[in-house]
């Protein structure tokens, strides 16, 4: 195909906009798929990402259309992740395509990853052409949402298009606007050097890695000897093909065109998301700008509850590296918890997905610690560390400085909402830099603390608005804070899985807190349990659980057996979600219900 009859291009929305509905839709409508074979959202690989409705791994399709200019093109479709944790891929897949479409419920009008995906498209130097979807609701206002769409992002919405992904009505359109207003790619030269970007790579069971590609100059074949330019690792080619969406193998990949490569790669961690790809013996001048390794900013410790389950845990966390590179982990040993993984993740979300796959497809019951941030710590000598555990923590005395990463985050919320989403940003240390209406919604920006948000202010912000609020941030720089590490002791014992680094001026707080959920989580024993939160050897709050008087059985009058050995029975299975310290049996639920703030 010559490069005038090629168009790239994703399509940018906010969660729930109907992103994968539409592409489903181009997909049935340029006939790649036959209908039969027609799933739901065939985009979305994993059971995980289909029910959270969430598309977690970048995919790519290639549509074959007959335009009603009478010629042939091949489009190709580059799906990105939606989520804020995943940027850096977003902005990779990005960079392999020349235009957009921004997809923008008609319903529900412009939200907080509207504008940080248009933006990381506008960075990409795309081509955007605006669709309003859902028009086919009773709700939707069109006319509203293109103002809307022209004043908050100052994008010509004027030749937007009207669109339902349900029905179909106006999804033609979208097809032959994708051939009139996107650019064709830029000419690279057949000639030149092999130089291709690697958009995205999974492992699959049963072709081993895949890994997917841009073109930008030369030829990619079978048989050639590859080189990654930031690992510099080399692979023989042993097929390159196209994803229709089923993979079909091709002679060769050109400038311009995407497609797959598979080369008998071990591990989806040799292949860097960004990297470039060359040809080893003739390799091009210069590397693509921009590669970087995935970093992990959010960690948290992962154990098995029942001891012997650690070779498992091992087992499960080695196969999630396998296809997901930006999810790190070592072996990590409590004092409290025993033997488990300290994980690194992108974000919550990822955070989030990972615990969940771990749970219901290794079936694997876990205690996770309280997420932390990565802080940087410069010490008295010099040197410099990188912390991912708060129980690591050095000694205060031999600490120059602690920095803590902040983030820039965007809220949007219809009106009434914006006194409690004020005082919530404001408790926690946010700091406002910008406040502008969007129509009757407020659009805040907020710089915050990372380690603020990690826990559940997404979930307290979904709380406080009934939903309406949307929220995106980006993690800006690292900032130098009064940081002490807050420990909590049960029975005069710290438990080490409980101990976090937090603000000084909001260690007493969150002490009392803590030590007043714990009370209410600890079931009482025989004896008196206090309950202590310190900073260094100095106790900051207190709590006590009283003695248990009774043996639990009285309440049931000595009568009913059967109750009497439910209830046995309950205690037993109770049990077994529990973990000793020293004297004291603690629920696991106590764990995760501790560290939510109030
Ligand atoms: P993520 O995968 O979470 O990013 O969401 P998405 O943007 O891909 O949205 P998705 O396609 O999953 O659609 C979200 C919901 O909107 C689904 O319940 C769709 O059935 C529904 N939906 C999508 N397009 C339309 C439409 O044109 N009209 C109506 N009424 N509903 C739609």
């Amino acid at each position: 195909t010559p490069l005038s009859h090629i168009r790239n291009f994703s399509i940018v929305a906010h969660i729930d906009h109907g992103k994968s509905t539409l592409a489903d839709r181009l997909i049935q409508m340029t006939g790649s798929l036959e209908e039969r074979d027609m799933k739901d959202q065939i985009l979305d690989a994993m059971d995980i990402e289909r029910e959270r409705g969430i598309t977690i791994k970048a995919n790519t399709v290639r549509l074959e259309y007959d335009a009603s200019d009478g010629e042939h093109y091949v489009l190709n479709l580059i799906d990105t992740p939606g989520h804020v944790d995943f940027s850096y891929e977003v902005a990779r897949s990005l960079s392999a395509c020349e235009g957009s479409l921004l997809v923008v419920d008609a319903s529900q009008g412009v939200e907080a990853q509207t504008l940080a995906n248009l933006y990381a498209a506008l960075d990409a130097d795309h081509e955007i052409v605006p669709v309003l979807n859902k028009v086919d609701l009773p709700a939707a206002e069109p006319e509203r949402i293109k103002e809307q769409i022209e004043e908050v992002i100052g994008l010509d919405a004027s030749d937007a298009l009207e669109i339902s992904a349900k029905t179909g009505v106006g999804v033609p359109a979208v097809l032959e606007a994708i051939v009139k207003r996107l650019p064709p790619p830029a000419g690279g030269s057949r000639e030149e050097p092999l130089k291709a970007l690697l958009v995205d790579s999974w492992y699959d069971t049963y072709l081993g890695v895949v890994v997917l590609v841009r073109v930008i100059d030369g030829t990619l074949k079978k048989g050639q000897t590859i080189r990654m330019m930031g690992t510099e690792a080399t692979y023989r080619v042993d097929k390159v093909g196209v994803i229709t969406p089923r993979m079909v193998e091709v002679e060769n990949l050109q400038p311009g065109e995407i497609g797959f490569l598979m080369a008998a790669i071990k591990e989806v961690a040799d292949t860097r998301v960004g990297d470039t790809i060359t040809d080893d013996k003739r390799p091009t001048a210069t590397m693509l700008p921009g590669f970087k390794p995935a970093q992990p900013v959010v960690f948290c410790g992962l154990f098995p509850v029942d001891a012997g389950d650690f070779e498992a845990l091992r087992d499960a966390v080695g196969r999630l590296r396998l296809n997901d590179a930006s999810f790190s982990y070592e072996t990590e040993s409590s004092a409290a918890l025993g033997f488990g993984f300290r994980c690194g993740f992108l974000g919550l979300l990822h955070l989030e997905i990972v615990q969940e796959r771990l749970s219901r497809e290794f079936d694997l019951d876990l205690i996770a610690t309280a997420p932390s941030v990565v802080y940087g710590m410069t010490m008295r000598d010099g040197s410099e560390i990188e912390l991912h555990n708060p129980a690591d923590m050095p000694e205060v005395m031999k600490i120059e400085e602690i920095r803590e990463p902040w983030i820039r985050a965007t809220i949007l919320t219809p009106d009434e909402h914006l006194g409690p989403i004020l005082k919530l940003c404001q408790d926690r240390r946010g700091v406002q830099a910008d406040m502008s209406y969007v129509g009757n919604r407020a659009m805040l920006v907020y710089d915050l603390p990372l380690n603020e948000v990690v826990f559940d202010f997404y979930d307290r912000l979904k709380s406080i608005s009934r939903g309406y609020a949307s929220f995106d941030y980006q993690i800006t720089e690292y900032r130098a804070s009064d940081l002490v590490k807050m420990s909590i002791l049960v029975n005069g014992e710290p438990v080490d899985a409980l101990s976090m680094l937090v603000h000084r001026a909001a260690a007493e707080k969150r002490g009392r807190d803590m030590c007043e959920r714990l009370k209410d989580l600890i079931p009482k024993h025989m004896f008196k349990i206090p309950i202590q939160a310190a900073i260094g050897g100095t106790v900051i709050a207190r709590e006590t659980i009283s003695a248990l008087r009774k043996d639990v059985t009285s309440k049931c009058y000595g009568g009913d057996a059967t109750r009497k050995r439910k209830l046995l029975e309950k205690q037993k299975a109770g049990k077994k979600r529990m973990r000793q310290f020293g004297k004291v049996d603690i629920p696991q639920e106590a764990f995760i219900a501790a560290l939510k703030m109030g």
